[in-house]
């Protein structure tokens, strides 16, 4: 990969071990994926915040590049840790657990990085159409260049930290215009109604697609908080970046995948893998925009949230100030509208928890592996049902 001569000190260490750790990060990563350059970045986002999915390891890391200087050099934001610290909820957690996570953020903030501990940084600031990003978070990584055009490859947490050190990433995949192309054709004859139906469709093509881009046709929506869920899916179940949706101009040369009601109703019945009353419903996979904590506290105003079970809303600080007169309506009725982290990312077993609901089909995929719980997927408006007494 070219280096120019500044690039080239970096990599020698003129500037410090943590340049240069990050400068051969970046490298390695290019001249695997045959990458020419280094490009500029508007932003990264980084990911491996939480002490449940990162544990010991990356502490001494990242207090190593901390004592050798390094200090962000682009705007860069940081996905969910595992706890919320406004929240008296989490004082249950163990103390070693909650010293740890807070030492992990405050490593993160001294080099420069927000503690915006959200995974869906795009609605503090949406990136530009045709920014190049470094970010890591999969469904921020789908939405960012499926909805804002913005071009970013999915990158790990470690890559997208050299990314923030340095500024740049190397120019390859999703950085180049032949590599952003759709190669496959979807045509959705199913019924897809409910935030939760456009989740199931994203886990069901997930699957299919692998990392292919496809072009999807025959959705009755195009609501951004229908296809945030979709996304997030297609980038569990598959890793795939990108998405575009409408009508293909000619058919030939790319498979056609067509998407029935069973198939949608089969994602229903192997996402759901319990049949007891959950002792927690979980909104907010990703982390919910504005309109949805509106809409959740439409369906939720006058009621009361049942004593034996929890509602969590989760999304950032910066929504949830936003979102003030609904956060009101929906802690009145008893749930708790929670930041910083998510059940995914959070010691739920430790919280009481064994089985969650939840209309996020990324949560119902990866709860069960990862947090040991059993799961019920549905729409939000059958949640809201099991979360309030009649
Ligand atoms: Fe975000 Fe947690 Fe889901 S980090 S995408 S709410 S698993």
């Amino acid at each position: 990969m070219y280096l120019t001569k500044e690039e080239e000190k970096i990599y020698d260490g003129e500037l410090g071990w943590a340049y240069q750790i990050s400068m051969r990060i970046l490298v390695k990563l290019g001249d695997l994926y045959g990458a020419k350059r280094l490009i500029p970045i508007g932003s990264a986002h980084i990911s491996g915040v939480s002490y449940k999915t990162i544990n010991d390891a990356p502490i001494e890391f990242l207090r190593a590049l901390l004592e050798s200087g390094g200090r962000v050099k682009v705007k860069a934001t940081t996905n969910p840790s595992g706890i919320d610290y406004s929240n008296p909820i989490f004082t249950l957690l163990p103390a070693e657990l909650i010293g740890k996570q807070k030492a992990i953020v405050d490593l993160y903030k001294e080099m420069g990085i927000e503690d915006s501990l959200t995974c869906t940084p795009y609605y503090i600031e949406p990136p530009k159409s045709g920014t190049h990003l470094s970010w890591a978070e999969s469904s921020a990584v789908i939405y960012a260049n499926s909805i804002f055009n913005a071009w970013t490859n999915r990158e790990g947490g470690p890559s997208a930290l050299a990314s923030a050190l340095i500024g740049k990433t190397p120019n390859y995949g999703l950085h180049m215009p032949e590599n952003r192309r759709f190669s496959a054709l979807v045509k959705v004859e199913a019924a897809i109604r409910s935030e939760a139906d456009y989740g199931a469709l994203g886990i069901y093509l997930g699957k299919i697609l692998g990392n292919r881009i496809p072009l999807i046709s025959g959705l009755s929506s195009r609501d951004e908080d229908f296809l945030k869920q979709m996304g997030a899916a297609m980038a569990t179940s598959g890793s795939v970046p990108m998405f575009y949706l409408g009508k293909p101009e000619t058919v030939e040369a790319h498979e056609i995948i067509t998407v029935e009601n069973r198939d949608i109703q089969n994602v229903y019945e192997n996402l759901s893998s319990a049949l007891e009353k959950p002792d927690l419903i979980f909104i907010g996979c990703p982390h919910c925009s504005l309109n949805e904590i509106k809409t959740i506290a439409s369906l939720i105003k006058g009621r009361k949230v049942k004593s034996d079970v929890k509602l969590w809303v989760c999304t950032s600080r910066f929504i949830r100030k936003k979102a003030s007169d609904y956060v009101r309506v929906i802690e009145a009725s008893g749930g708790q509208v929670i930041c910083d982290t998510c059940a995914v990312v959070t010691w739920l077993r430790d919280l009481g928890i064994d089985t969650l609901m939840t209309n996020s089909a990324k949560t119902a995929y990866y709860a069960p592996l990862t947090n040991k719980v059993k799961v019920v997927f549905s729409t939000l408006k059958d949640c809201m049902i099991a979360a309030c007494a009649e």
